[in-house]
């Protein structure tokens, strides 16, 4: 946990007796399940931010049962051979986070939804999670070696925290990505855009495009439009629709980007609170 920052002041925090303190002794209760709430109230944008607990829940039971088994692996492959400390942004129910701590020491985990980290801390002990915004990481300056985004929102701090020369995986998906639930969906369905690899700061070392198909019934199809905005986006009659298509096949497509951090890179620290 002593990667962590105070989100009131920016000062490193140290662990007694299950409470993270700063030097101005701002101070923060590590849950019961282990994890910390770096979130004040005042630097939420909502009651509860982030994913909801039914969208958590759809996300585990779609990923526990294993579809994404390519992206994993390939991430592996990428991974291999890297150092740590490592944190994942945007983490969610740490399905990803638990299997980078598998093969990376010293991981963080940080995500806006508390309903997700609380799911995460359940699922590995080994992780150091946090709820916090990814605009405003309560996390030390130029410590971290690597930084993961996957299918999450970037932040413009990312920067600030890596090391000169750290890199960044970010995870996207990639055109065909799930094509056939998005034709049921949506009318007039379109290809996801390609996020920009144009990226102030970072210098694109790799790209690789991870694409094939899998298999799913009714519920992981109800799972898979229940953990992801797809579902505000759409219709109930579409989404019904979607829920009588039987199992088929779906197509998956994913771009894993590696980057690298200029050493020259500027570091911009958050607006204070
Ligand atoms: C599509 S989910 C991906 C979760 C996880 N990376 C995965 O692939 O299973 C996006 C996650 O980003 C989180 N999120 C959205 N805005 C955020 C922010 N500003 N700061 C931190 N997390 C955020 C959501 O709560 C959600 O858990
Ligand atoms: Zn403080």
């Amino acid at each position: 946990m002593e990667l962590f920052t105070c989100p009131l002041c920016a000062e490193p925090l140290s662990c007694t007796d299950r409470i993270l303190s700063c030097p101005a002794n701002h101070c923060f209760d590590l849950a019961r399940e282990g994890y910390v709430n770096l979130l004040p109230s005042h630097h939420r944008g909502s009651l509860a931010p982030g994913d909801t607990s039914e969208m958590i829940s759809a996300r585990s039971r779609f990923l526990n049962s294993g579809h994404y088994e390519q992206l994993i692996s390939a991430l592996r492959s990428v991974l291999s051979g890297m150092q740590g400390p490592l944190v994942d942004l945007g983490c969610g129910e740490g399905y990803f986070t638990s299997l980078i701590a598998e093969v990376i020491p010293n991981v963080y985990g940080v995500d806006i939804s508390r309903p997700a980290i609380k799911a995460a801390s359940k699922r590995s002990k080994s992780i150091n999670l946090a709820v916090a915004s990814t605009a405003r990481l309560p996390l030390t300056d130029k410590t971290f070696e690597l930084a993961t985004i996957i299918m999450a929102p970037s932040t413009n701090d990312l920067p600030r925290i890596l090391k000169d020369g750290g890199r960044f995986i970010r995870v996207t998906p990639g055109p065909d990505h799930l094509t056939e639930l998005k034709e049921v969906l949506y009318i007039g369905s379109r290809a996801h855009a390609r996020a920009s690899t144009d990226l102030p700061d970072f210098k694109l070392l790799k790209t690789e495009r991870v694409t094939g198909s899998t298999e799913l019934d009714a519920d992981r199809i109800a799972d898979l439009i229940a953990m992801t905005p797809m579902q505000f986006r759409t219709s109930r009659e579409r989404q019904i629709n979607a829920g009588q298509l039987g199992a088929q096949s779906f197509t998956l497509d994913f771009w894993i980007d590696v980057f690298e951090k200029n050493i020259e890179a500027s570091v911009e620290l958050p607006a204070p609170s």
